[in-house]
């Protein structure tokens, strides 16, 4: 099926980049701390939700993504939290092996990141779900992630039912939601430029600490 006006509009799309460089000599040694003024920065410029990343994962070697969003950075790697028991989560015990997207479009930038991921402790999973909504904490119950239901109805029964379950009482973490990090072997920062020519800079592990190479745009 063609269609041809959608691929002319789509084809004549023309957005230049021009909003910054990057300086080798403002690059760091250590890439986490390099993402973190690069985070800062994506929020001062009112990126919308600048902590949604794509994060991808690869099983039976056929790749799926989806966004989640990031909930902590430390010397360990990259956080976010989800259902132990969706698609990504049996993906993951298949194949560790993924990869993390940031795209803060105020500033035309670019974070890649690859790594393997591990699940965080069970202590960590419950002092963060202790700081969800309670509304967010029952519907981590109520919805089985990713599979196949009848309708919204079955959703919203079970959010009548846990709501009635945990009614005057705390509502403890489902042991199939919980944390992951991805420690990360490879950050590459990306910064749009004119006309195409992009500054594009990769760290990558190696025993002796993270290189830093330049990549062509
Ligand atoms: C902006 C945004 C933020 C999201 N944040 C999360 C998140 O932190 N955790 C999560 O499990 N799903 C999140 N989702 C939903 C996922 O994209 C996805 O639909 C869900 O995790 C099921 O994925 P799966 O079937 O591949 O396991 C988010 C979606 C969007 C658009």
């Amino acid at each position: 099926m063609s269609n041809k006006p959608f691929t002319h509009f789509l084809q004549h799309m023309r957005q230049q980049y021009d909003q910054g460089i990057i300086r080798e000599n403002d690059l760091m040694d250590n890439p986490l701390h390099y993402f973190e003024k690069w985070f800062k920065e994506a929020t001062e410029a009112n990126t919308p939700e600048p902590n949604a990343m794509d994060f991808c994962t690869v099983s039976n070697n056929k790749p799926s993504s989806r966004i989640v969003l990031l909930k902590g950075v430390d010397e360990r790697g990259f956080v976010f939290y989800t259902n132990y028991d969706s698609r990504k989560g049996n993906e993951l015990i298949e194949n560790p092996f993924v990869s993390l997207n940031f795209f803060w479009q105020p500033l035309a930038r670019q974070v890649r990141i690859e790594g393997e991921i591990s699940k965080v402790s069970a202590e960590e999973s419950d002092q963060y779900f202790k700081t969800r909504p309670r509304e967010s904490q029952i519907g981590a119950w109520a919805s089985p992630q990713s599979t196949v239901i009848a309708s919204r109805q079955v959703i919203e029964d079970e959010i009548v039912r846990y709501t009635e379950q945990f009614k005057d009482v705390e509502v403890p973490r489902p042991p199939h939601w919980g944390g992951y990090v991805v420690k990360p072997q490879r950050i590459e920062f990306w910064q749009g430029r004119l006309n195409r020519l992009h500054d594009r800079f990769l760290y990558e592990d190696s025993p002796g600490g993270w290189m830093v190479f330049r990549l062509a745009p």
